[in-house]
């Protein structure tokens, strides 16, 4: 797809992975706008990047479909959807004190899968529209699983089973959109340096370099932005999961 002058949107766009996806798709020329739960945040990249902040809580129909509207009116139709808006728990199946709570379970859920889907449903109605560009391609989305999707660890029950739906939906997404020319991939992410990582402990944030097997050290948002920016472009990349981890599995804890 060429980018330049396209409408694109980014959810969780104030932040860590989405921010720097944001960043990437601006320079290319892209009309970005960002939608994110953090409005502080959000409003200060988006005038950063020139492009558009909407609060949007992802997994409301009527949050992503006011946004959607104001979206469309101030960039267009969008052609490129990126979703990295997410939350991570940590819950055992059984702790200290009893079962994992199932109000926390369906809250990631609701988040990181229902919330990826409520977008996809929404944004591909109004993609569907667009003039075709070459090949018939009138969208693109991009979503962001983990490989926690794979190998979750302890305490990862409810964040799996999450990012597991998101790679599980990737293929028959693309079959649905395909009569429109619409793409859909997904970038199971190992371990990158965002906000998220932060608030950890130096000694935790160099054990976690110490698990990849090369390169020895954590993933940049440039380098989940730089592949997201290749799926853009490249027609090809369709109905895939692509790892971006450095060839690490993780263990159980
Ligand atoms: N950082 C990592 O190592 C890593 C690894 C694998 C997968 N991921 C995934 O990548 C994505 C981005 O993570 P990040 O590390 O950049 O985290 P982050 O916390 O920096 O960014 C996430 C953004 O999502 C927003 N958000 C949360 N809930 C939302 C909601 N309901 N509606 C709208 N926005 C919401 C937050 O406000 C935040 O700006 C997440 O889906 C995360 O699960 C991250």
């Amino acid at each position: 797809m060429d980018l330049s002058g396209v409408s694109a949107i980014v959810t969780g766009g104030a932040s860590g992975l989405g921010g720097a996806t944001a960043e990437a798709l601006a320079g290319a020329g892209a009309k970005v706008a960002i939608w994110d739960l953090n409005e502080e945040k959000g409003r200060e990249h988006a005038a950063t990047l020139g492009g558009a902040f909407f609060p949007v809580n992802v997994s409301s129909e009527d949050s992503v479909a006011e946004a959607l509207a104001g979206t469309v009116s101030a960039h267009g139709t969008p052609s490129v959807l990126v979703n990295c808006a997410g939350i991570a728990i940590g819950e055992k199946t059984v702790g200290k004190n009893g079962p994992h709570r199932l109000e926390s379970y369906r809250k990631v859920l609701d988040v990181n899968l229902v919330g990826t889907f409520n977008c996809i449903r929404l944004v591909a109605v109004e993609m569907e529209k667009n003039a075709p560009q070459a090949d018939g391609e009138r969208g693109v989305i991009i979503n962001t699983a983990s490989v926690a999707a794979y190998e979750g660890q302890i305490g990862q029950a409810a964040y799996a089973a999450s990012k597991g739906g998101v790679v599980g939906m990737t293929l028959p997404v693309a079959r649905d959109l395909m009569n429109a020319g619409i793409r859909c991939n997904t970038i199971a992410p190992g371990i990158f340096w965002t906000p998220m990582m932060a608030g950890m402990d130096q000694k935790v944030q160099d054990a976690l370099a110490a698990m990849v097997p090369f390169p020895k050290r954590l993933g940049r948002p440039d380098e989940f932005a730089s592949l997201a920016m290749e799926i853009c472009r490249n027609t090809m990349i369709n109905g895939a999961v692509i790892r971006l981890d450095g060839a690490i599995r993780m263990q159980p804890k």
